[in-house]
């Protein structure tokens, strides 16, 4: 029987930092370290502003750091000195290349596991925690047996994490499973049972399911995939919706009734956002592709194509509505974030809707509660080319520090992330109202508000997947 008395995690990002956060706080008696190569993330986790957002993130780490969780930019001494290692470090999509576009980029994975091979002097569990494609772990497997000896022996685990951001302590806390997958042989499952005895101090038996590495891997992929196809769909739906006068929020209630089919993530929204659902569809696209199954790929596509079609659709509406022009108009946009509860703005709706409204020659107020400012203007710079975009965006942007500020003299607000604060129990839209140009026009991309108490305010108000047509015969 294998005790872990000592985790490393290597990357101290969105995935990386909560999980082993979560990990040193219910296991006091393992020591965890996570470490990073970039020094400002690993000194703002030793600070008392944490690099990122999340709710009962600070509690879970303040009560940990420097007792049995460490943060550390000293790789190889981390790396050395664990039992077991997380490999946690970013694998976004290939920005040129074979597969670019589609393809997982997995130039981080494969380095960390190389330092891991480089500097082991004693047997290892590792275990790949980044969401990658297929078989990675036969990649990870195949550097790592090459430096193997006699005396050091690795390991290969798979234990894709789950938690959604915004929500990420609570699911931790409470997973609705954990899931590890090994090598079905004798060493790869002692390895599993390892890993499986640390999630044991707080998870359930019941809870943590073991499976072959490709399976684990796998239903990664395909639980993104699944979860972001609801979206998709439901959002589909909101197109027919507002062409009849049926209300997406009554439809999803209808169906998500049916206990077969559940009433979670059937949320008709602007569009799904987030560093996972995008990334891990193009990778499953990209995998049957290379498995010679284009219309599995096809399908799967489709989820991102009918997204993508979604923001297209708001903007369209957006423009149509306001006279067919917002040019020199001001918008003011309520929330950058990809959904509520987070700082992260990785592949946020915002971006793609302020990047028309800013072609169209708008001027765009933005808000949002946790945003930094200059993640703001980066994103909306990010061309992914060479024109340089920042003064064109700095012409056309300001980024204002309440709803008030950012609606004062707007001719229409734009509500894109859900934060509770724009909720119309929380903000009073009365004073919105009366600071704005009239008509003054509301475009709710998230269900958030009650349009008839907004219509009886003066607003014109225009909500995803509903239509004043809405109860007529
Ligand atoms: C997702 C998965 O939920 C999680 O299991 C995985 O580990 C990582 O990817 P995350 O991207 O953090 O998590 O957030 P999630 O709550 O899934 O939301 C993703 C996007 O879908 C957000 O933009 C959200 O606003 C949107 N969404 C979600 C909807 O538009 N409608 C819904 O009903 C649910
Ligand atoms: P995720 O959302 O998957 O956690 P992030 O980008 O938030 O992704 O975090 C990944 C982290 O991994 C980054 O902070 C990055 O600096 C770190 N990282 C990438 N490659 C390595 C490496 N070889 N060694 C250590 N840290 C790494």
């Amino acid at each position: 029987m294998t005790i872990i008395k000592n985790i490393c995690c290597i990357g101290a990002g969105y995935v990386g930092g909560p999980t082993c956060a979560v990990i040193a706080y219910k296991c006091p008696d393992i020591k965890v370290t996570i470490v990073d190569v970039n020094p400002t993330r690993i000194a703002a986790w030793n600070s008392n502003k944490l690099p990122i957002y999340e709710p009962g993130l600070d509690k879970v780490v303040f009560e940990r750091r420097n007792k049995n969780l460490f943060f550390s930019t000293n790789v190889d001494e981390a790396i050395q000195q664990a039992d077991l290692i997380f490999v946690s470090v970013n694998t976004p999509t290939k920005k040129s290349g074979i597969g670019a576009g589609r393809a997982a980029d997995l130039a981080y994975v494969e380095s960390a596991t190389r330092r891991i091979a480089q500097v082991a002097k004693s047997s290892k569990i590792v275990v790949e925690k980044s969401t990658v494609p297929c078989r990675t772990a036969q990649s990870m497997r195949t550097i790592l047996e090459a430096n193997a000896t006699k005396e050091i022996h690795f390991d290969i685990l798979s234990n894709p994490e789950f938690l959604a951001e915004g929500t990420a302590i609570q699911d931790l806390l409470t997973p609705d499973r954990v899931l590890i997958g090994a090598l079905q042989t004798p060493e790869g499952m002692k390895a599993q049972q390892a890993l499986a005895d640390i999630y044991m101090h707080w998870v359930p038996k019941d809870k943590v399911i073991t499976t072959n590495l490709w399976s684990s891997e796998l239903s990664k992929l395909a639980a993104n995939a699944m979860l972001a196809q609801r979206i998709s769909s439901v959002n589909a739906l909101s197109a027919i919706c507002e062409a009849t006068g049926a209300d997406v929020d009554e439809v999803a209630y209808a169906c998500g009734r049916d206990s077969r089919l559940g009433s979670k993530f059937l949320k008709a929204s602007v569009g799904f956002g987030g560093s996972c659902f995008q990334k891990d569809i193009l990778n499953l696209v990209y995998l049957s592709e290379e498995l010679n199954l284009p219309e599995v790929a096809s399908y799967w596509h489709q989820v991102v194509v009918m997204n993508e079609y979604q923001k297209k659709r708001f903007v369209r509406n957006i423009i149509r509505t306001l006279f067919n022009t917002i040019t020199n108009k001001k918008i003011a946009v309520f929330g950058f974030a990809f959904k509520k509860d987070t700082g992260d703005t990785r592949e946020s709706a915002a971006i793609t809707l302020i990047k028309d409204f800013i072609q169209e020659q708008a001027h765009v107020a933005i808000y949002d509660p946790k945003v930094d400012d200059e993640q703001i203007l980066m994103d909306l710079s990010d061309s992914g080319g060479v024109v340089d975009t920042r003064p064109q965006v700095e012409k056309h942007v300001q980024i204002c520090r309440s709803a008030y500020e950012a609606a004062q003299d707007a001719d229409c607000v734009v509500i894109v992330t859900e934060w509770d604060e724009f909720r119309d129990d929380r903000l009073d839209y009365g004073k919105i109202y009366a600071g704005m140009h009239k008509p003054a026009f509301l475009f709710d991309g998230r269900l958030l508000v009650n349009e008839s108490k907004l219509r009886k305010m003066g607003f014109k108000v225009n909500i995803i997947g509903k239509t004043e047509l809405a109860g007529t015969a």
